[in-house]
């Protein structure tokens, strides 16, 4: 039975990075399930299909073909064939997203699909409902937080580094939007379970955060 760690938590506490990191040390494919809801954002973006109606993109759902590669555990993901890496990383998607993400059928078609991968080969998950709905069976549950500005601010540099032009408050805005979306949704909402160690990284560094997930794994794993 392969292995696997669950890495959830709101928007911008670290999880990518962290994930990364984490599975590059022990050798384990890192899986960002992030990336399959904006695939299917960006497909109901490009069709013109609106993102929160339910009907539409039930239409669409079994039609799309998402695929994962990894290549020097760097995650590729494509849409119908084409590499949609960068293309995913928009507001617009951002946006998207997390609207998609909030239906039924959307999410069990996504589950499938990560449920499959993790089957397959050891892995570091992140996403929201990784512990609580995707892994139940995950050796280790990592809830990863940080306070709010901090993830705001970190969000800020980051598009401010791929040359966008954004403001802080309006990315904090986002984000608090998003974390109530992910947070309120019927289905799968994000929560942190009861056998999940949090970690809050707002004044830790990456190598502290990823030494700590480490350190959880190798001596209190369910394994
Ligand atoms: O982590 P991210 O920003 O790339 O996620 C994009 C959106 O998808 C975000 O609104 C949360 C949602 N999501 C989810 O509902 N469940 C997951 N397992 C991963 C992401």
């Amino acid at each position: 039975m392969p292995k696997s760690i669950a890495i959830d938590g709101p928007a911008g506490a670290g999880k990518s990075t962290i994930a990364k990191k984490v599975s590059a040390e022990l050798g384990f494919i890192y899986l960002d399930t992030g990336a399959m809801y904006r695939a299917v954002a960006l497909k109901a973006i490009e069709t013109g299909i609106n993102t929160k109606s339910r009907e539409d993109l039930i239409n669409i759902i079994d039609n799309i073909n998402i695929t994962i590669t990894h290549d020097d555990n760097v995650q590729k993901i494509f849409l119908d064939g084409r590499d949609v890496s960068e293309h995913i990383r928009t507001a617009q998607v951002s946006a998207g997203a997390a609207d998609v993400a909030a239906i039924k059928e959307v999410r069990l078609k996504m589950v499938e699909l990560q449920r499959r991968i993790a089957g397959e080969k050891d892995v570091v998950m992140d996403g929201r409902d990784i512990g609580s709905y995707v892994l139940p069976q995950a050796n280790l549950k990592v809830f990863l937080t940080a306070n709010i500005d901090e993830r705001a601010k970190r969000r800020y540099e980051e598009l401010v580094l791929k040359g966008q032009e954004v403001y802080l408050e309006e990315v904090r805005e986002d984000m608090m939007n998003r974390d109530h979306n992910d947070m309120s949704r019927a289905f799968a909402p994000l929560k942190k379970v009861p056998d999940a160690v949090e970690i809050d990284s707002t004044s830790m560094t990456i190598e502290e955060v990823a030494e700590r997930i480490l350190y959880f794994y190798n001596n209190y794993a369910n394994i």
